[in-house]
């Protein structure tokens, strides 16, 4: 996508091989910067810190986390260790695991002269499969939106939770693949933004992608959703997601699923855009068996910014001694997700296995 004329992935190998680039999250919208990530434990503090977020950029950036480790050592038990060490900085996006699986179902084989290069290659092709996988959630997101703009015969309103823009994934996005599809074909199109409290990902990067593509968008508090959607002023919620069950609940940042029990209150369609390495097909019940992240009170407790006079700070609004919890996605039951976009096509939450029958027992 563009980035002042210019056009970026979110990562990309150095260009003499020796590193992974990557643009820092945490310094958006304000700065945009990229940082080389040259090690394995550079790699870990970037997913951990949140340099680097989205499920499929944090899928992404674990094969290329473990591209760097077998630069480092290419023995079995590093790779043991590199793998473990991965799974263990970001609990609730499934694509981490799906990552770590498929490196290692390459590299395992391999004799560890092979391993380095192949490792990179590999991480390579994870990025542009996750290219290509979105640029066909466009598309299919894209007659979705083509048949309800048909049907309003007015501008479009589209409301999303969080970053499931190009800088969550690759490239393009997951549910804001379908809004660029449709902007770029010339539907009138306008962005609902949820801020995203605490860590602001609606705020600071959905409005900012959006932004640098001419999309028009309007930035709302977290709670303005279900208000919006009484005056008739929502078309259609669209989300990303961390981990999606065969049985179609999804588990996206938290206070999604609030939007989606505001959605079915007053009929708005409720979507949920995701690539198939989304889908944990490994587990039924979502509520109990999806590690939920708990993340620190310092995102609650404090907020960070551009002053006035342009420095920049980060300023407590907590009373001393207030406890603080933080629990950093939720479960939307599939009873209120109308569909679910996926490469593939769109299938209601339970019809997943209809879709990727290759996964199924
Ligand atoms: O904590 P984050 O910023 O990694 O959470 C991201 C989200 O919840 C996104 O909605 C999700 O990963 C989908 S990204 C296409």
């Amino acid at each position: 996508m563009r980035v002042r004329e210019l056009n970026y992935r979110t990562i990309w190998p150095s260009e003499h091989g020796n590193a992974v680039e990557v643009i820092d999250q945490t310094r958006l919208p304000h700065r945009f910067e990229v940082v080389q990530l040259k090690s394995l434990a550079d790699m870990v503090h970037a997913i951990k810190t949140m340099q680097v977020r989205g499920a499929p950029l944090i899928g992404a950036a674990t094969a290329y986390g473990l591209a760097l480790a077998m630069r480092e050592h290419a023995g079995d038990e590093y790779l043991r260790q590199a793998a473990s060490t991965l799974l263990s900085s970001r609990p609730t996006a499934v694509n981490l695991r799906w990552a770590v699986q498929r490196m290692l179902q390459c590299l395992e084989p391999a004799s560890v002269a092979e391993r380095a290069d192949l490792a990179w290659r590999e991480a390579a092709a994870i990025c542009n499969e996750d290219v290509a996988i979105n640029q066909a959630i466009a598309g299919h997101g894209l007659a979705l939106l083509q048949a309800l703009h048909e049907e309003q015969q007015r501008p479009l309103n589209i409301l999303t939770h969080c970053n499931a823009g190009w800088l969550a994934t690759v490239d393009w996005g997951t549910a804001l693949a379908p809004v660029y599809a449709a902007f770029d074909a010339g539907i009138p199109v306008h962005v609902w933004v949820d801020e995203t409290r605490p860590r602001n990902q609606g705020a600071s990067l959905t409005a900012w992608e959006l932004g640098q593509h001419g999309v028009p968008h309007t930035v709302i508090t977290d709670n303005a959703g279900g208000h919006l959607m009484q005056q008739g002023r929502v078309d259609a919620v669209v989300v990303g997601a961390d981990r999606v069950t065969r049985g179609g609940d999804v588990c996206n940042k938290i206070g999604t699923y609030l939007k989606a029990l505001a959605a079915y209150d007053n009929d708005v369609p409720f979507y949920a855009a995701v690539p198939s390495s989304t889908i944990d097909w490994q587990i039924a019940d979502a509520r109990s068996e999806i590690p939920i992240e708990e993340r620190n009170a310092e995102e609650v407790g404090h907020i960070g910014g551009r002053l006035a006079d342009g420095t920049f700070a980060v300023i407590d609004i907590l009373p001393a001694g207030s406890a603080v919890a933080n629990p950093a996605f939720d479960i939307t039951p599939a009873r209120l997700v109308t569909g679910i976009i996926t490469e593939r096509g769109t299938c209601p939450p339970d019809s997943l296995p209809v879709l990727f029958p290759e996964f199924q027992p």
